[in-house]
């Protein structure tokens, strides 16, 4: 895989297209020491950004919670995430749009740093391996909780939240599993590294975490419209690990994990059942609308 300081193309970088590979930021910069950096990550499927307000929208809230102004109004970076999109060609792939804060402050005051915006996009497949689409991901169990709602922004996508995240990934494919089902502060099924968790019970109905220190996914409450359209029932609750016996299904959902069946967590194992394939290919026909329209 090409490193992706090494690649080619442009990124949208405080107002103006740069070459991709002189895109520089100093080491001295406080989102790098201190976290102090939000992100966001869409999809782009046939040439179109699935969702794009929404992921601005969230940009803009992550921002803000964070205590920083972007120095763009919504409009604008939607406007530059399309001229991203444009100027990489990107057909199927990802976009990322990401904001820190710079260098003018080094400590833990940061009152007078610059916020700077950049945009990527590149052409990306699936986010797990495809065969795992049908086949369904293996899960342990992390030994990280989320952090609790009065301890961080837990309703940001900012990149600090990630660092359980990533030693929860890290430990489980160390283990031989996918991904890690992270739990709440108070011991409740919250989500997985990087995607919202629905289970399947025996009355073909589902069951999904109350986002309330973990983020609400926008595929999440597509997947919810889409189950609800179908007349699938959804509930909505806190779901403790001690039931995990009784689900017979289970599912990812995210922008990048798309609806991705899960087939063991822990030594429990889930059927790859057909509502949660329909799931899966109802949400595959939705993003692609357009070109089936
Ligand atoms: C930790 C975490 N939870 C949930 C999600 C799913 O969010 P979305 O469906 O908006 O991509 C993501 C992905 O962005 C994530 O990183």
């Amino acid at each position: 895989m090409i490193p992706f300081d090494k690649r080619d193309g442009k990124i949208w970088y405080n107002n103006e297209l740069i070459d991709w590979q002189n895109v520089k930021l100093h080491v001295l910069s406080h989102g790098l020491h201190y976290a102090s950096c939000v992100f966001e990550g869409l999809r782009v499927y046939d040439g179109e950004i699935f969702k794009l307000e929404e992921h601005t929208e969230r940009f803009f809230h992550s921002a803000k919670r964070l205590g920083m102004d972007i120095p763009y109004d919504e409009n604008e970076i939607n406007l530059a995430t399309k001229k991203t999109v444009a100027a990489q060609n990107v057909q199927n792939g990802y976009i990322r749009p990401f904001a820190w804060r710079g260098s003018e402050m080094m400590a833990i005051s940061a009152q007078h740093t610059k916020i700077h915006i950049a945009i990527a996009a590149w052409e990306w497949g699936t986010y797990f391996d495809p065969k795992l689409k049908t086949k369904g991901i293996k899960l342990n169990i992390s030994k990280w909780k989320k952090p609790g709602p009065d301890t961080i922004p837990w309703d940001s996508k900012a990149s600090g939240l990630y660092m359980i995240n990533t030693l929860s990934k890290h430990e489980a494919e160390r283990d031989g599993f996918t991904d890690s089902l992270m739990l709440d502060h108070e011991g409740n099924i919250a989500e997985a590294t990087g995607a919202n968790i629905f289970f399947k019970d025996s009355n073909n109905e589902f069951h999904t975490p109350i986002p309330d220190s973990f983020l609400d996914g926008i595929t999440r409450r597509t997947v919810i419209e889409i189950a609800r359209s179908k007349n699938m029932k959804v509930h909505e609750r806190k779901i403790s690990p001690s039931e995990l016996p009784n689900f017979t299904g289970c599912f990812l959902t995210g922008t990048a994990a798309e609806v991705t069946p899960v087939s063991k967590i822990d030594k429990y194992d889930y059927k790859v059942c057909e509502s949660i394939l329909d799931l899966s290919s109802s949400y595959d026909n939705l993003v692609r609308k357009k070109r089936a329209a």
